[in-house]
């Protein structure tokens, strides 16, 4: 579905990948795992098409994405979810919604897609009419998820979806993230809440410093003594 080849990237002259080769398949739930500062968000934005990549490429099912504008790279069928939970906080919960369904879809098609939004996250019916601004920092997530799944994506690109967020709703938002999985979406995440992340992903990938360091299955990365050790906090 997607696959990264020997991605190099970074801002202006500062290099912060190096090297990066990691592949997503159809129906995968992927982690790319890491602490601060590792370039996880960097690697989703050179996907989404927010960072041009400087060496490398970018494939989406055969195609060559590395270059294409963020816009197009939606029309692809990838959508990227940034930490930041961009919504419009002056806008209700149904508008910002609406907003990631993007033109040219009929409005029967637009409705379903409301429909499977609001069926994940119950709460976004509920607060259909509220301003998003007023919402939750967990509710805020769920909409931008929800506004990323409005534009009906092959792939989802999360970055941190549990950050700043209390552990009931960090449990919560993983629940809705293994029903999502279940529908057979596919899903590369960026995430330091390891336990959660490797309990989710089929695979993952180590990022340190902007190297892959180690990957594999999850199952094997948690038995891992390094893995354990820096990001699990077992001795
Ligand atoms: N817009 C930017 N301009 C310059 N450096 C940046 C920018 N965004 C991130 N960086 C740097 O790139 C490195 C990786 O950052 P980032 O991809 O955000 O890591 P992570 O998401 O794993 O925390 C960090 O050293 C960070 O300071
Ligand atoms: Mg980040």
């Amino acid at each position: 579905m997607i696959s990264v080849e020997d991605l190099e990237a970074g801002y202006g002259e500062i290099a912060v990948l190096r090297e990066i080769r990691l592949r997503v398949d159809a129906g995968e739930v992927v982690a790319v795992i890491g602490s601060n500062g590792a370039g996880k968000t960097t690697l989703l934005k050179a996907i989404a098409g927010l960072v041009r990549p400087r060496k490398g490429r970018i494939l989406h099912g055969g195609t060559r994405i590395d270059g294409v504008p963020a816009h197009q790279v939606v029309r692809r069928g990838i959508a990227y979810v940034p930490a930041e939970r961009e919504i419009f906080p002056h806008m209700t919960v149904l508008e910002n919604l609406m907003l990631g369904a993007y033109a040219g879809r009929d409005r029967r098609e637009k409705r379903s897609l409301l429909r499977s939004a609001y069926t994940l996250f119950p709460r976004l019916e509920e607060r259909a009419r509220q301003l998003a601004g007023t919402l939750s920092g967990g509710e805020q997530q769920m909409l931008a998820i929800g506004r990323g799944l409005m534009s009906k994506p092959s792939v989802l690109l999360l970055d941190e979806p549990t950050t700043g967020l209390a552990p009931m709703m960090v449990a919560e938002m993983y629940r809705q993230l293994h029903r999502l999985k279940g529908e057979g979406l596919t899903i590369l995440l960026a995430e330091q809440q390891v336990p959660m992340a490797l309990a989710l992903a089929d695979r993952a990938y180590v990022l340190e410093s902007g190297w892959i360091r180690t990957e594999g299955p999850s199952a094997r990365l948690l038995e891992d003594p390094a893995v354990r050790t820096a990001y699990l906090g077992v001795a």
